[in-house]
């Protein structure tokens, strides 16, 4: 059984249809990679698929339970979370306390959250800059953060947007590295990615967006010979 499913999800601003009529599902264990031109509505659909916006028509259903109309809280103690393209940790925050707030979803007991948080900084490889302010980490480091924080609500599905934009390619390639590992540890994850070397490496599905609309979904060696995505995608770049 699938571990997300997106039935028929629209999300309209206005007369603009951010998001139009998608459908697809997940499965439990496996990397879904979600790419499309700037516009294409990647992250307006991971906020439908987390709580921050209701979707306008369609459905979210989560392990077979419905989500829509619950709030990104409620998701998150569920099992989804996501991180954001524009990073934003509480700056003045210390690295573990900013992962500490993810751990505080699951325990009230600040020594806790303070282990659990530690463990996630030392799967990220940020455990060397605990103590350091959060706002002064550079690009690459807050980005290890924004994962660090997510997986320390213990999450089921985690969803990660452009987490690599910004990111040179040895730091790329650290992150690549990670979400692989976590992935090996039985975590579910969908990955917003420009880069599309990385995205055909770990993904096991794509699914490609335009103007809000499913192109197509496919394996990633489907995904790249096709010419409908390669249109898009040339679309793009001499835009
Ligand atoms: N809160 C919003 N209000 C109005 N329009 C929005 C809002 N969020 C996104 N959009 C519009 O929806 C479309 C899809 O945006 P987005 O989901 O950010 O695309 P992507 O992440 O694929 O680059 C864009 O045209 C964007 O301007
Ligand atoms: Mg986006």
């Amino acid at each position: 059984m699938p571990i997300l499913e997106i039935n028929h999800v629209s999300k309209f601003f206005g007369g603009l249809a951010a998001v139009s009529d998608v459908s697809f599902s997940v499965e439990a264990g496996s990397i879904m990679g979600l790419i499309g031109p700037n516009g294409a509505g990647k992250t307006t659909l991971f906020n439908c698929i987390t709580g921050y916006y209701p979707p306008s028509r369609g459905e979210v259903f989560f392990h077979g339970r419905r989500m829509n109309g619950l709030d990104p809280d409620k998701v998150c103690m569920l099992g989804m979370v996501r991180t954001w393209q524009k990073v934003r940790p509480l700056a003045r925050l210390s690295v573990v306390d900013n992962v500490m707030v993810g751990a505080l979803a699951h325990t009230s007991s600040l020594r806790t959250a303070r282990a659990l948080a530690m463990d996630q900084l030392r799967v990220v490889g940020l455990d060397h800059r605990a103590d350091f302010t959060a706002g002064g980490l550079p690009i690459g480091e807050r980005k290890k953060l924004e994962v660090a924080r997510a997986l320390a609500t213990r999450p089921k599905l985690l969803l990660l947007d452009e987490v690599m934009g910004g990111l040179n390619p040895a730091e790329s390639a650290e992150i690549i590295q990670l979400i692989l590992d976590i992935k090996q540890q039985g975590l579910t994850q969908m990955v917003i990615e420009h880069d599309m070397k990385a995205i055909m490496r770990i993904s096991d599905r794509i699914v490609v967006l335009t103007s809000g609309e499913k192109l197509m979904e496919g394996t990633p060696q489907e995904v790249v010979t096709n010419p409908d995505v390669i249109t898009a995608y040339l679309g793009e770049s001499h835009a």
